[in-house]
């Protein structure tokens, strides 16, 4: 059994989904202090789930020996400045979507997280549901064949209560509207699968919400192994969905519909002929599940941690999905498809913000 680690985790919104998943995994993590700048929100949150500290800034929770691991969920335009700090701080750092503003912070975090020798965990927790995990351990073993299509749809419900929190629909705080803030899982279990994404085309508007980030988006993808994918998102449907359809040679794969937890169990895997379903249904016997979602990503990493090999999710998981976005933007604004990978020399490269809208 290796060591336990010493968990904090900052900001008491999502936050307490990270703190309940830390306390999911006792045997890897205490969950041993908690910190938000809200002082009352804290003190309740540390009540309830009998966290043993707590504190009120970022400064005074680094100087904290005892910590092994900060866990950032902050708003999204602090997460550059608090990541650095976590690092030189020497603890990992894990970090809620979106990690960083632009391309150019994340490659800028590369050297960063070299230097401290410590470890930076994006947050992705929808990869690892057990529905999901389910496609990808078949997938593993040559089940599926090529991938012909996906359809992705990310129908969620956003309104004024949601905007009220001044950090939200603006550009400079949010970074992004739903493509970055809501449909970024959904489009990473796309890439988890089917690899890199060769070219994007891309609609964006807002009409659900008075808001300046988009809240309405239909997306597609060409992928570098050539299979086509197609994305719509909207903060406006009334009973929130998510839908992840996979299409291969030798069989399909459906998610469960259910908004937030799409990557969870059921999923259903048809074969495209009575033998192929017959080796899926077997294959599937031999399934093991292992903790899912947030829990299940902190559990990745903690054994990574003291095993070695890959922590589940890196600084190029990160990238990858920011990517996404500075090509989902940029055809946005531009009207054109845009053709990845996206370098230093692309007009969007520090800031993948619409013009009017940068500082
Ligand atoms: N992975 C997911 O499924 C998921 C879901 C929801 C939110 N998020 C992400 O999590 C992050 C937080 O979102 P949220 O909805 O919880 O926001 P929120 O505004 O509800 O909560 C953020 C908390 O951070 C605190 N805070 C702000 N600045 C701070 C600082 N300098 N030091 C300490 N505490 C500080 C605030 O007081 C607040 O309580 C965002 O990046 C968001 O995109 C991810």
């Amino acid at each position: 059994m290796h060591p336990k680690l010493n968990a904090a985790v900052v900001g008491c919104g999502i936050g307490k989904s990270h703190m309940l998943a830390f306390q999911k995994v006792p045997d890897l993590f205490i969950l041993a202090a908690i910190c938000d700048l809200d002082v009352a929100k804290t003190r309740a949150l540390a009540d309830e789930l009998k966290v043993p500290k707590t504190y009120a800034t970022l400064d005074a929770l680094c100087a904290d020996p005892a910590i092994d691991v900060i866990d950032l969920a902050t708003p999204p335009h602090l997460h550059l400045a608090q990541i650095q700090q976590v690092l030189a701080a020497g603890k990992h750092v894990i970090c809620e979507k979106p990690l960083v503003p632009s391309l150019r912070d994340v490659d800028f975090l590369t050297g960063v997280e070299k230097r401290s020798g410590r470890r930076i965990l994006p947050i992705f927790q929808y990869r690892y549901g057990h529905g999901f995990q389910r496609l990808k351990f078949l997938q593993d073993r040559g089940l599926t064949g090529r991938a012909h299509t996906v359809n992705i749809e990310t129908s969620w419900r956003r309104r004024d209560d949601y905007y009220a929190i001044a950090w939200r629909g603006k550009w400079q705080t949010e970074l992004g509207g739903c493509c970055l803030t809501h449909a970024i899982h959904a489009h990473d279990m796309l890439t988890y699968i089917n690899g890199p994404v060769a070219r994007v085309y891309a609609r964006c508007t807002t009409r659900v919400n008075p808001v300046e980030v988009e809240d309405c988006a239909a997306i597609t993808f060409e992928m570098a192994d050539g299979s086509l994918a197609g994305s719509t998102v909207t903060l406006g449907r009334a009973d929130e969905i998510s839908r992840h359809s996979f299409v291969f040679e030798k069989m399909s794969a459906d998610s469960n519909l259910r908004a937030y937890d799409s990557s969870g169990d059921p999923w259903v895997f048809k074969g495209d002929t009575p033998a192929l379903q017959a080796e899926i249904d077997a294959a599937l016997a031999e399934f093991t599940p292992e903790p899912e979602h947030y829990q299940g990503q902190f559990a990745r990493f903690h054994k990574a941690l003291h095993e070695g090999g890959e922590i589940p999710a890196t600084l190029a998981d990160a990238r990858q999905a920011l990517e996404l976005i500075t090509a989902i933007y940029w055809s946005a604004e531009s009207g054109e498809p845009v053709t990845l990978p996206i370098g230093k020399d692309h007009p969007n490269y520090a800031n993948w913000s619409p013009a009017k809208y940068r500082a």
